[in-house]
Formats: structure tokens, sequence, C-alpha cells
């Protein structure tokens, strides 16, 4: 069941997510995280470092699968997710760095890649809190839209839609790799609980058939429709309001 949660703005998506993520950690001090990457985070991971700061969470037993890695960059590559991890949360909390995971874009061969991901995850017991985007075609991690639904980790060609999303983070269109690793729906929705975050108004429509439209793999987030416990935080814009 997906539960929807009308926020204001960006700024309160941040708020409210960054408020459940503390909750979590109470609770379960040694969650396994499912983390995201994109604008969506940005301002609840900057929340979470106020947090940490102010003393209020604690990541000292916390351990981290990112969703998804661009094929091809370094992690010390400033375009990568694993970047982008450590600059937005990893180096300013007391998180053990070989407690994260993000899958390995270097590794060429993508079986491998994909198989080793999927035995961190299933060696980690599985995810308790999963923290998803959604893009504009309605993908979740780097899930495309296709025929059908994928399971574990794999590697895909990105969509043009995509590529041209994440323009936005590079200086020349060429540059934007074209190919990713990403968790599977299927690992997605195993998660025991998991948190979408949407703003703005570009989200609209994908937001929208997410909620309501049939569940498809053209539409990748609709399978979320299939989970116990789904918490969509969506500001008015991204509700088409
Ligand atoms: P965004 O991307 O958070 O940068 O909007 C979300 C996504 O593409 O999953």
């Amino acid at each position: 069941m997906i539960q929807l949660c009308r926020c204001r703005d960006y700024e309160d998506i941040s708020q409210r997510a960054a408020e459940l993520l503390t909750a979590q950690l109470t609770w379960k001090k040694d969650s396994t995280l499912g983390l995201a990457t994109g604008g969506s985070p940005v301002g609840l991971y900057r929340k979470l470092r106020e947090r940490f700061a102010e003393g209020l969470v604690d990541f000292s037993e916390v351990k981290t699968v990112n969703l998804d890695e661009y094929r091809g960059l370094a992690p010390e590559n400033p375009q990568s997710y694993r970047y982008f991890m450590e600059e937005n949360l990893f180096r300013h909390v007391n998180i053990h760095p070989e407690n994260t995971y993000v899958p390995n874009g270097l590794e060429k061969d993508s079986e491998t890649a994909c198989r080793d991901y999927d035995a961190v995850i299933q060696r980690l017991g599985g995810i308790d809190l999963q923290l998803l985007g959604i893009g504009r075609n309605g993908h979740i991690g780097f899930n495309e839209p296709s025929d059908q639904f994928s399971s574990g980790t794999h590697c895909v060609k990105l969509s043009e839609n995509t590529i041209e999303a994440n323009q936005r983070f590079f200086e020349r269109r060429e540059e934007v790799p074209t190919e990713a690793y990403t968790m599977g729906c299927g690992a997605i929705l195993r998660a025991r609980r998991i948190l979408l975050l949407a703003s703005g108004r570009d989200k609209a429509e994908a937001v929208h058939a997410m909620l309501y439209g049939p569940i498809t793999p053209q539409l990748p987030a609709s399978i979320l429709q299939l989970h116990e416990n789904v918490l969509v935080l969506a500001d008015e814009e991204a509700l088409g309001q």
C-alpha cells in the first residue's frame, strides 16, 4: 500500500524525511539503509548532517547500500554516485566507510559487478528502509521503462530522457555516461519500508501514474503499489497542484 503525504515544498519534504530517518535509526541503530542520489535527497542529507552535528542521530552501526552507479566512473570522479554520497553525507557523519556500499562502476564485467552487489545486499540481511527518488519517466534507481520488471542488480542502458535529465550535472552532454549498474525492482520491493521523495512539476505525471495508474514495467515505480509499506513524500508541484 502506498501512503501519500502532501508536503508544502522541497524543504518540507526534506524535513519530514529527515525526521523519519532519524526515527528509523532511533528504533534500529544498526539499520541497513538503501540510499539514493540525485537532486531529491540532497536536502534530506543536509538535514541529516545538521542533526548529526547536533548529536541527534548516530550512524556508527548503520550500513548503507546505494541504488546505482554509472558504469565506467571511478569513485573519485566528482560525477560518480560514490563521490556524491561522500560529499553529501558519508564524510560528514560517523558512518564506518566499510559499511557503505555502492555498485563498483569500475568493474568492467557486468555479471561480476551485479552478482557481487546482490551478494552484499544478501549478506547485510536485506534493506530495512529504502530511499527513492522518481525519474520523469517513472524510473526508480536506474530501472528504466521496459517490457519487464527487473529482479536483481543489472546493467542498464540509460534512456535518452534520463541522459537529458542528468545532463545538468555534467559540462557536456557527451560526458554523461550511457550505462549504469542498478539494483533491480525486485530487490527494491524486498526492502521492509520504502520512502520515496518527489518534488517539482516535472515529476507530476510520473507521480500520478505511480499512484493511480496500472502496474506496468513501462512505469517502473508503479510496482510500488504491490509493497505493503511505502510512504511517498510529494510536494504540491509534484502532485500537480
Ligand atoms: P532527481 O532524480 O532526484 O535528480 O530528480 C530522481 C531519479 O531520477 O530517480
